[in-house]
Parts: C-alpha cells; sequence; structure tokens
C-alpha cells in the first residue's frame, strides 16, 4: 500500500476481533514509531506495549468505558516527558506512523485521548517525572468504517498571509 492510500483509506477503528498480533508483525508497526522523525532527533517519547488482557480490561473504566479498548490486541500508551519542549510533539508523530503502519498491514487503530491520566499512569506504574500523552488501540479491525467528513481546504489553508485564500 503507498503512503496515499494508506492515508485516505485509514479509519479510526472501534470494533476488533479478539485476535493476537504475530511478533513479527507487532515488531514491524513499532519500528514505524521508532523510526519517526523528532525534534533534533531526541525521540523524547517512551511507549508502554499492554497486551495482558487482565490490564486492558482494567483500562477500560479509566478510559471514559471505551469497551473497545478490551477487546484490542494491544494498548499502546505513549509517554512523554514534561521536561523537553517538544516530546508531546515527537510521540504525537511516532503514534501517527504507527496509525499509518498498522493500516498498511490490515490493521486498525484508535487514538484514545479521554483516559484519566493519574489513574492510568498508576495502574501502568508511570514515573512521576514522565506523563501519558496519548494512547492508540491496536488489532484487527471488525468492522469497516465510513470516511468522517473533513474541513473544505479553504478553510484550513492560507496563501503566504494570513487570510488570504485563494
Ligand atoms: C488526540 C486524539 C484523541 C482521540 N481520542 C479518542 C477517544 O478517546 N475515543 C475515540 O473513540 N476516538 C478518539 N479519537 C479519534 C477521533 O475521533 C477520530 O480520529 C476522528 O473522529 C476522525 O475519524 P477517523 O480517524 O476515522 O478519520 C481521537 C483522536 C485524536 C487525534
Amino acid at each position: 500500500m503507498d503512503v496515499g492510500t494508506a492515508i485516505r483509506t485509514r479509519r479510526s477503528v472501534r470494533r476488533y476481533k479478539r485476535k493476537e498480533i504475530p511478533d513479527g508483525t507487532l515488531r514491524d508497526i513499532l519500528e514505524a514509531a521508532r523510526l519517526a522523525p523528532s525534534a533534533a532527533n531526541r525521540q523524547a517519547w517512551e511507549m508502554i506495549v499492554v497486551k495482558d488482557p487482565g490490564l486492558k480490561a482494567e483500562l477500560v473504566p479509566l478510559c471514559k468505558n471505551q469497551k473497545f479498548i478490551g477487546d484490542c490486541s494491544a494498548f499502546l500508551v505513549a509517554i512523554e516527558d514534561p521536561s523537553q519542549r517538544w516530546s508531546r510533539v515527537d510521540a504525537a508523530i511516532m503514534l501517527d506512523h504507527i496509525t499509518l503502519a498498522a493500516h498498511e498491514k490490515g490493521l486498525g487503530t484508535c487514538w484514545i485521548g479521554a483516559f484519566d491520566k493519574v489513574q492510568v499512569g498508576s495502574l501502568l506504574k508511570v514515573p512521576p517525572n514522565k506523563e501519558i500523552m496519548a494512547c492508540l488501540t491496536l488489532g484487527y479491525p471488525d468492522e469497516d468504517p465510513d470516511a468522517r467528513l473533513r474541513k473544505p481546504p479553504e478553510e484550513l489553508f492560507h496563501v503566504d498571509h494570513y487570510g488570504r485564500r485563494q
């Protein structure tokens, strides 16, 4: 799958088949995160890959009861380092690499921003000097969602100066 196709056809997936991801496939997907660009190449992020079914079930109520978290194959928790200015951006870029790499391999993802940082951090033993930026569900899709609408280009792009549309 070329990058353009991956970008156009990726969707947030919120229904998953209960199925393990082969180690090699997971390794390839995580490699796409490792290769992501970062400010000054500092790679100021870390990730917890939650595979344990019991832990995933415990995470559901800490993530606004989003039940599909319990069904995904892996729950990826992106950790930022608040002492590093661009850490959050670095972490966001690497998560987005994962969404596309996973899609290319027939897996689905969904960003998870609705979660209790303190409680999830404590469950997963995140140290106090680090923070959870966002999470991703990862697994085999059990749905084929329609594309969500996007704003038209005129609402997003300016030419040369803010407010100049073409
Ligand atoms: C930072 C961020 C946080 C999000 N948090 C959630 C979430 O907690 N639960 C959820 O179901 N979707 C979440 N989403 C997914 C968005 O709802 C989704 O990307 C958007 O509606 C566009 O749909 P698409 O990804 O299928 O193109 C989040 C997306 C982003 C980028």
